[in-house]
């Protein structure tokens, strides 16, 4: 019987996780610098060393970005609380996707597209261990203006990358938000649908 479970185990552990995705530890979720120290050292930089982030900070990373910090609520808040952002994140093995219930990160593709995560006159992007891409699922937003979606999609990637904005501050971790890219260049390669865009996108990394 005890066999039988095990055997059942990892056949749904198999199902659930393809070879490829990374099963991130559980986050830290408390201590820190406190809030105030946080917000003071909170500023953006533009020179990263290649060192990787460990699965661990990449899981707390996350979760402060995105993360649930209730059952079905997260560490930021979202106009009429659809959740609408994915959080995508690109390293030099490929690009995954946070599936923030299961704190799996699922592997979309094997291609290092840090670099189309930027522009060419930012070079740190293309070799900064992780480039965050917020993506919105406009669908998911409805009875609003195409005007009104934008704006309110917007500032919910705002409260998620200032949450990234702190952690980093805490962490001694460098960051900075962008707006400048190529919106279509980056979501073909992303592979996202007609109801996906992409609004900002994000770099993390140790100083250099
Ligand atoms: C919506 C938005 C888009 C931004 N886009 C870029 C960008 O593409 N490239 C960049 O280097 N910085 C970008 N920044 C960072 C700002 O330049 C930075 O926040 C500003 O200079 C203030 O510096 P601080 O964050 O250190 O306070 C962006 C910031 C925001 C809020």
């Amino acid at each position: 019987m005890k066999r039988l479970g095990l055997i059942l185990f990892t056949i749904i552990i198999t199902t659930i996780l393809s070879a490829q995705d990374i099963q991130l530890p559980k986050p830290t979720r408390t201590g820190g610098m406190p809030l105030m120290e946080a917000l003071d050292a909170r500023k953006s930089d533009r020179a990263f060393s290649d060192k990787e982030l460990s699965d661990q900070t990449l899981s707390d990373l996350l979760w402060a970005a995105w993360g649930f910090n209730r059952e079905d609520k997260r560490t930021a808040p979202s106009s009429r609380n659809r959740q609408e952002i994915d959080v995508y994140v690109s390293l030099q093995k490929g690009l995954y996707l946070y599936d923030a219930k299961n704190n799996v990160l699922k592997q979309i593709s094997k291609e290092d597209i840090r670099s189309t995560t930027g522009v060419i006159q930012q070079l740190f992007v293309k070799n900064a261990p992780v480039n965050l891409i917020y993506v919105s699922n406009k669908n998911k937003i409805t009875g609003k203006s195409e005007e009104d979606l934008i704006a309110a999609t917007y500032a919910n990637t705002g409260f998620i990358s200032q949450n990234v904005y702190l952690f980093c501050a805490s962490e001694g971790l460098n960051t900075v938000v962008r707006a400048m890219f190529d919106k279509e260049k980056l979501a073909k390669k992303m592979n996202l649908g007609k109801d996906q865009i992409v609004t900002l996108t994000q770099t993390v990394g140790y100083p250099k």
